[in-house]
């Protein structure tokens, strides 16, 4: 079955959608993105991801191009076509299409709109998640404003590579103070060997995961003791557990922290009771 785009307005074969190379986020990462995951055909945490989608176009004083209703039919439509059942749907916005100039182009230049919708293989990934991944440490060297979630990411995709490289899926940031802060595309959790479960607040120096809202707002409707307090490397490696969310990664046990394990370096059952309840508690709505 062949995908499908959705560019400005348009559905395209996914073979052949394209936006103009002048398009600002080509030139300049001058656009902002979500990402949702779908599951059982339905989009998870919509609300919250539409909600992050308005504040980061806020903060870069780019127009959302349609309205929310129509945004979310537009989402709808990319899932369906692309008959994703469990996946994920991407959305991007950027400033749009102008000569190359850093000044913001005039009011007439329109933000672009781009939909894309990819399958994902559930069992697979459950398979990966629950036997654990492990992280390296990378030092902190992103933008301060790293809470807007722009289509900037070359720090991310270079500290991603090199966790692959190193034989890890995901690198952790560390800031100036000897705090984690995130992951390169995932929040990053520890549990305390008190069982409290810990993660930064969400007030700089992290994207405000949607995934991470939720396993809050989870963690206190079961009563779960946690604190949203920063934590070193040294704390996370003599933590009980460790994990990531995010939507693409739900809730993902991490068993090493460059190359010492974390806990008993399986993973951990708070970690993994997040991850099998966690669409209790997220939002689902049809897709
Ligand atoms: N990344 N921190 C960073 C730097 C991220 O890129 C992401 C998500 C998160 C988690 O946010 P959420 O729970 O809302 O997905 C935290 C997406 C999935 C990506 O870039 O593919």
């Amino acid at each position: 079955m062949s995908r499908i785009a959705y560019v400005n307005g348009r559905y395209l074969p996914h073979a052949n959608a394209a936006v103009h190379i002048e398009d600002r986020g080509y030139q300049f990462a001058d656009g902002v993105y979500e990402v949702c995951e779908v599951r059982d055909g339905r989009l998870i945490d919509e609300a919250g991801h539409l909600g992050r989608l308005r504040r980061s176009l806020g903060e870069l004083k780019i127009r959302q191009p349609i309205a929310d209703s129509a945004l979310r039919v537009v989402l709808r439509e990319t899932v369906r076509r692309n008959r994703v059942r469990d996946g994920i749907v991407y959305l991007q916005v950027t400033r749009g299409v102008a000569k190359r100039d850093h000044f913001f182009p005039p009011e007439s230049v329109k933000p672009a709109l781009v939909v894309t919708a990819r399958p994902a293989d559930r069992a697979k990934n459950e398979v990966g998640a629950l036997a654990g991944i492990k992280v390296i440490t990378v030092p902190e060297n992103r933008w301060p404003r790293v809470d807007i979630k722009t289509i900037g990411l070359l720090p991310n995709v270079l500290v991603k590579q090199q966790a692959r490289e190193a034989g890890a899926k995901e690198a952790w940031y560390v800031g100036a103070d000897g705090h984690v802060t995130e992951g390169g595309s995932t929040n990053a959790w520890i549990v305390t060997q008190e069982g409290i479960i810990r993660t930064r607040p969400a007030t700089g120096g992290i994207l405000s995961g949607i995934t991470r809202a939720t396993v809050l707002r989870m963690a206190r409707d079961l009563q779960m003791r946690f604190d949203e307090t920063p934590f070193t490397v040294d704390e996370a490696k003599g933590a009980r557990e460790a994990f990531n969310t995010a939507a693409t990664a739900i809730v993902t046990p991490v068993i090493a922290i460059d190359g010492a394990p974390v806990g008993d370096g399986k993973p951990g059952p708070v970690a993994l009771e997040l991850r099998r309840r966690f669409h209790e508690f997220a939002e689902a709505s049809d897709g």
